[in-house]
C-alpha cells in the first residue's frame, strides 16, 4: 500500500527512546539543524516519565524544558514523524500504532531494515528512496552508515567490486550502559578491583573484543557463511541495499574497542578499473559531509578522540593497496561519531528529506 499522506511543513515529531544514548542525541540534532517542528514529544519507558530535559528550541518552538512521557499506543496520535531508538522489540511492538496514527516511523533498530517494503536510507547516498516508504523507513547500522558516506564520492571513479573492512567500535555503540561500563571498569582495573562484565561479553577496559551482536548461523539473511556476527553481516546486506548494488562484495570484521565515542574503520577497496590516489583524495575532499583529513607527514589523520560531537565523516591515511593489481586498490581510515552520524543525525537527515521540498 503506497503512502499517500502529505508531510506538513511543520510536523509533530516524537522521539521514542528519548532518554537513551541515541534518543538524547536526536533531540540535539533537531535543535542543531533547526528542524521546523510544530511540537516535539519525548517518549520513554514508565521509569523515565516525568523527567525533564533542557531544550534549546528549534523552528518556532521556544527554548525551555520538555517532559518525558511514558510511551503507549496513544502517544502517537497527532504525530507526523516518530524517530525510534528504543531497541528492535519496542519498534516491533509500536509499529502498527505509529502507522495507524498516520505517522512515519524512522527506526534506528535492525527490526525492519531488510524488509522489502522498507527503504533503508543514508540521505547522501539514496535520499530518493523516501519516495516509496509505506510508513516505515529504516536507519542503517552505524558502521554501515559511516562507511557508505565515505565511499559514496568514490563511486563516480569506478565500480567498487570489493570492500574489506575492520571496525574499531566504541563502547557507546552498546548504549548509555556501554559507556558507563567502560568508565567504571577502567577505574576498577587500575585500582585492581574485581568487576563483572555485563554490557559486553568480556572486559572492555584495556581490551579489544572481536564480537559485536550475536554470532549467526548460516540461514540468517542471504545465507551468511558460518562464523560471522550479526553486526558484520548487517554491513554486508545493508551496503548492497543502500547502494542498490547486489554485486559489491563486503568482507567485515567488527571489533569493540575501549573508546567512549566514535567508530573507526580500516577499509581496503578494490575497484573495477585503475584509480589514482590523487583522484580518490579529490573526490573525498568534495564529498558531501565528508572531510579529508590526511597529512601523515604532520601526524594528521582522523582519530575518535578528535571527532566526538561532529556531524561529519573524516577520512585519512588514503593510500594505494598494492596487493590489488593494475592500480585498482585503495586503503583508507574512516572515523565518525556513530551516535550522531551513524544514528541520530542520519535519522534527522531522513526526517528532513521527508519535508515538503521547496
Ligand atoms: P528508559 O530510559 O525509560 O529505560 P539505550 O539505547 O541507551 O539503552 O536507551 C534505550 C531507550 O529506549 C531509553 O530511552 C529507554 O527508556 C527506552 N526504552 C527501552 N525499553 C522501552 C519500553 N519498553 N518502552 C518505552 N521505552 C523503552
Amino acid at each position: 500500500m503506497a503512502w499517500t499522506k502529505e508531510m506538513p511543513a511543520n510536523p509533530v515529531v516524537a522521539i521514542a527512546g528519548a532518554t537513551g544514548a541515541v534518543g538524547r542525541e536526536m533531540l540535539k540534532c533537531l535543535e542543531q539543524v533547526n528542524f521546523p517542528a510544530k511540537e516535539i514529544r519525548l517518549l520513554a519507558s514508565a521509569r523515565s516519565a516525568g523527567q525533564t530535559v533542557p531544550f534549546a528550541g528549534c523552528g518556532d518552538l521556544p527554548a525551555g524544558e520538555l517532559t518525558v512521557q511514558e510511551m503507549t499506543e496513544e502517544s502517537f496520535q497527532g504525530v507526523d514523524i516518530a524517530l525510534f531508538s528504543a531497541g528492535a522489540g519496542v519498534s516491533k511492538k509500536f509499529r502498527q500504532a505509529v502507522v495507524d496514527a498516520g505517522a512515519v516511523m524512522i527506526d534506528n533498530s535492525s527490526a525492519f531494515r531488510m524488509d522489502k517494503d522498507v527503504p533503508l536510507i543514508v540521505p547522501e547516498v539514496n535520499a530518493e528512496d523516501v519516495a516509496w516508504h509505506n510508513g516505515v523507513i529504516a536507519n542503517p547500522n552505524c558502521t554501515t552508515i559511516q562507511m557508505v558516506v565515505a565511499l559514496e564520492p568514490l563511486r563516480a571513479l569506478g565500480h567498487i567490486d570489493r570492500i574489506i573492512v575492520s571496525s574499531y567500535q566504541s563502547a557507546s555503540g552498546a548504549g548509555a550502559k556501554g559507556m558507563a561500563e567502560l568508565e567504571d571498569q577502567a577505574g576498577k582495573v587500575l585500582a585492581g578491583e574485581d568487576f563483572e562484565p555485563s554490557a559486553f561479553a568480556h572486559q572492555i577496559a584495556f581490551n579489544c573484543i572481536p564480537h559485536i551482536d550475536v554470532f549467526i548461523d548460516g540461514d540468517y539473511l542471504n545465507d551468511a557463511p558460518e562464523g560471522y556476527t550479526k553486526e558484520e553481516w548487517k554491513m554486508v546486506v545493508e551496503t548492497k541495499k543502500i547502494f542498490h548494488d547486489d554485486t559489491v562484495q563486503v568482507a567485515p570484521t567488527c571489533v569493540r574497542v575501549p573508546v567512549l565515542r566514535c567508530h573507526s574503520e580500516s577499509i581496503n577497496l578494490e575497484f573495477d578499473r585503475p584509480v589514482s590516489i590523487e583522484a580518490v583524495k579529490e573526490a573525498l575532499a568534495n564529498g558531501k559531509n565528508v572531510v579529508l583529513e590526511d597529512d601523515p607527514a604532520n601526524n594528521v589523520y582522523p582519530m575518535p578522540a578528535l571527532h566526538a560531537g561532529s556531524f561529519d565523516t573524516f577520512v585519512g591515511r588514503v593510500r594505494r593497496d598494492a596487493t590489488v593489481a593494475d592500480d585498482r586498490g585503495v586503503a583508507m581510515w574512516v572515523v565518525a561519531d556513530q551516535l550522531l552520524r551513524g544514528a541520530a543525525l542520519n535519522a534527522v537527515y531522513i526526517a528532513q528529506a521527508l519535508l515538503p521540498q521547496a
